[in-house]
């Protein structure tokens, strides 16, 4: 979808469609009052009402609307002006601040994804215009406008390209081919890659993740994208878990739990697509994105319950089942971030355990680590982009549950509540006592797939994590 922002008045602009978004209120003053009203439409909350032969989308939407609400009926307005034959759609500005709410209602909420249907049915609309009118009659400075889509729209293009990546099929989208997937990346994007084979696992001593590899016919990948900007204000750490394919290995999971599981490389995904947006901002930040590529897998050479593993810093892992896979791949990689690169800040991005949905629900991204007011500033930069996040606090009771009689820990927890924070507290192990303070780890396992639409999500990835990261790292460069 192609949007652009134009210097005239909402009426002279040349489109087939107009989208106005009207409250109840203004329903009673409305030109086509009596027709809407005939038709049923009473502005409810993302109600849609098309006039065709006025050449209009209506769409409901509450007084004083927020951005989220802006954004989620923008997204259904698309949806919908893209069942039609029209080919260009026209808006006006609403409130202040909703205009980037609406970009984002039309990129994020247009994005199909059809490489995988015989026959895709391509939209006919292709192009939505703003005005930098208000819908009062009043007007916006064009610039401004015009520098918040520039940055909206780069934002909500990697958001997709994230979704893209973990759309692909497990057999499409293998370790070796996310390596690839990076390296175009970085040659498009002037990043610099490096990847580890398994030969250089080997060398960097990276047990943990190799163990989880290795029943697997598609061989692990570590990837590390860097982008490099001279004089940076920061230098920031991001991880990913890339499991491109999680059967749970031989503490196999039950059939019904299995599909889906293509999305557990979506932390992965999503420090790909960080890192690419950073670049086409030009953000004064060092980022590096690390990648824990691999599919855990059932063989007579997968790992086991019962094997203690050594993980990259030292430290020996009891594993008793093999489907709590994503720790012990984050375990080498975040040890290989940590010797590699001194960071200020070390994030990462894991759909990591099903308990995290338990706690915080499907929609809602578990937000973990030591230094308070650093998830606090997580809270504020996933609210202000369209996330949700939820804070789930350590305690050092948790921290017993995960003690091993056998090695120095053990790769699940004793008890069978509070799960996304025992896998957290399991991750601590691998962080250096100097990092503790700036590591914080987020659990993307329900905020990262969807089965059904919500917001500005169809059927598929969502791109977690990609926007509430953009907005964090940009109030650093302030
Ligand atoms: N990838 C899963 C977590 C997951 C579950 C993500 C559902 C998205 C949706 C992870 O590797 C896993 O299997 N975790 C186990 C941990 C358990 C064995 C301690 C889980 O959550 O059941
Ligand atoms: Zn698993
Ligand atoms: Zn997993």
């Amino acid at each position: 979808m192609n949007v652009k922002i134009v210097n005239q008045p909402l009426g002279q602009i040349n489109a087939d469609l107009s989208v106005e978004f009207v409250t109840p209120a203004q329903l009673e003053t409305h030109p086509h009052t009596a027709l809407l009203k005939q038709a049923g439409f009473k502005a409810d909350l993302e109600q849609l009402c098309a006039l065709h032969e006025h050449r209009l989308l209506v769409c409901g939407i509450d007084n004083n609307a927020s951005d989220e609400l802006y954004r989620s009926a923008m997204a259904a307005a698309i949806r919908s002006a893209m069942n039609y034959g029209y080919g260009t759609l026209k808006l006006a500005q609403y409130t202040q601040k909703s205009f980037k709410a609406l970009i984002e209602g039309v990129l994020l909420g247009s994005y199909r994804f059809e490489a995988y249907k015989s026959e895709p049915k391509p939209s006919s609309l292709t192009e939505v215009i703003f005005s930098n009118e208000n819908h009062d009659g009043s007007g916006n400075a064009i610039d401004e406008l015009e520098a918040i889509l520039k940055q909206t729209t780069i934002i909500a293009k990697a958001t997709n390209f994230v979704r893209t990546l973990v759309n692909q099929t497990p057999d499409d989208m293998t370790p070796q081919q996310m390596a690839i997937t990076a390296d175009i990346l970085a040659k498009n994007n002037n990043l610099e890659c490096t990847i580890l084979d398994v030969n250089g696992l080997e060398d960097e001593k990276m047990f943990a993740m190799l163990s989880v590899g290795r029943g697997s016919a598609h061989p692990p990948r570590l990837i590390h994208l860097a982008y490099k900007p001279e004089n940076p204000k920061r230098v920031i750490t991001l991880v990913g878990k890339g499991l491109t394919y999680d059967s749970g290995g031989l503490s196999l999971k039950a059939a019904t739990s299995m599909v889906t599981m293509k999305m557990d490389k979506a932390g992965g995904c999503a420090v790909m697509g960080i890192i690419k947006a950073v670049s086409e901002l030009n953000l004064d930040i060092e980022v590096h994105a690390f990648v824990g590529a691999v599919e855990n897998m059932i063989s007579g050479n997968a790992y086991k319950p019962d094997d203690v593993l050594r993980a990259k810093n030292g430290k020996t892992i009891e594993v008793r089942n093999t489907d709590a896979e994503g720790r012990l791949v984050l375990a080498d990689v975040l040890g290989y971030a940590q010797e590699y690169v001194k960071a200020d800040y070390l994030f990462d991005y894991a759909t990591l355990t099903g308990a995290c949905m338990v706690a915080l629900g499907p929609y809602t991204t578990g937000v973990m680590g030591h230094n308070e007011s650093l998830k606090q500033e997580w809270l504020s930069a996933a609210d202000a982009s369209g996330e949700y996040c939820g804070i789930l606090p350590f305690n050092r009771h948790l921290k017993k549950l995960i003690k091993s009689d056998l090695a120095d820990v053990c790769n699940v927890s004793s008890k069978p509540y509070g799960g996304a924070i025992t896998a957290a507290l399991f991750l601590d192990n691998f962080i250096n006592e100097d990092m503790k303070e700036k590591w914080v780890h987020f659990d993307i396992a329900g905020s990262a797939y969807t089965e059904s639409a919500w917001d500005v999500h169809t059927y598929g990835g969502t791109g977690a994590g990609v926007r509430m990261t953009l907005n964090w790292l940009m109030e650093q460069c302030k």
